[in-house]
């Protein structure tokens, strides 16, 4: 069973530094970017994509080990039919372009997600593409398809339950580390920093329990006209923040005991 890694240090100030390990990103806006310009929709998900690569090689660039991106999320299917096929199409073309720019920056492509509901062209991808960059370690980059938090929770305590039935995890001992285990993220840190473009301040289902502790910043900006001197500032935004997991100043300065 694999480590947990995402449980809360005891120390809290030992885990907060000026760059945020995992950045998860609420890419919204591409619909208006597209409307403010009589253009279809679609244009707005293109755009979007090559925002997706310019983000990805900052974020890496700039000492970011985890880059989580909300790229479909599981009531998304819900929108045109000619959207959602536009949108599986663009990620399958992502996909084939981006593996050379993943493998020259030893990136790993990871996804969280029911994924086994996407189309077979784009698992089949997806499939060659995580294979391919498995024994990257420089960083890691998460697409989060067909992703709903509250989907994760419940496959979560299925798969915990069938634990407890198969005598991996002990009954009755449910502890928020030992359940974190069977979430889609157990071998990804918790986000330290989770953005959201477009001006919308809403969680939408992403990520619920593993952002407890993040920080948030919403930007006006639409995620197409997103840049990386953009991501930079949120980056220098949430340096300036004191991070204190529930303790008080003067315990994450150092100044007084942290009690067990
Ligand atoms: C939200 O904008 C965005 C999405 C639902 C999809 C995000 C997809 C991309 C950025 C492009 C494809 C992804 C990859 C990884 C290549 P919206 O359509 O809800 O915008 P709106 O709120 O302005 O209508």
């Amino acid at each position: 069973m694999p480590a947990n890694r995402n449980a809360p240090s005891q120390n809290a100030a030992a885990t907060t530094s000026a760059v945020p390990a995992h950045v998860a990103i609420i890419m919204d806006g591409n619909g208006r970017w597209a409307k403010q310009r009589g253009l279809p929709r679609l244009e707005g998900h293109r755009r979007g994509s090559r925002t997706v690569r310019a983000i990805t090689t900052a974020a890496f660039e700039l000492g970011v080990r985890y880059l989580t991106l909300y790229a479909f999320s599981a009531e998304n299917w819900k929108r045109p039919q000619d959207e959602v096929g536009g949108l599986m199409r663009l990620l399958e073309f992502f996909l084939k372009q981006e593996l050379k720019t993943l493998h020259k920056n030893k990136i790993r492509l990871r996804t969280i997600g029911r994924t086994d509901a996407l189309p077979a062209p784009v698992r089949k991808q997806l499939a060659a593409t995580i294979a391919a960059t498995a024994d990257h370690a420089r960083g890691t980059l998460v697409l989060a398809l067909n992703y709903g938090s509250r989907d994760e929770i419940a496959d979560a305590a299925n798969a915990y339950a069938a634990a407890v039935a198969a005598g991996r995890e002990p009954a009755g001992g449910c502890t928020w580390e030992t359940f974190a285990r069977h979430l889609y993220t157990a071998d990804i840190p918790d986000p330290d920093l989770v953005i959201r473009t477009s001006g919308e301040t809403r969680v939408s289902n992403f990520l619920l329990m593993q952002s407890a502790y993040a920080e948030f910043i919403f930007t006006p900006v639409l995620w197409p006209d997103f840049t990386k001197e953009d991501f930079a500032a949120a980056l220098e935004t949430y340096a300036r923040r004191e991070r204190r997991f529930g303790l008080t100043s003067e315990q994450i300065k150092g100044k007084l005991e942290v009690r067990n």
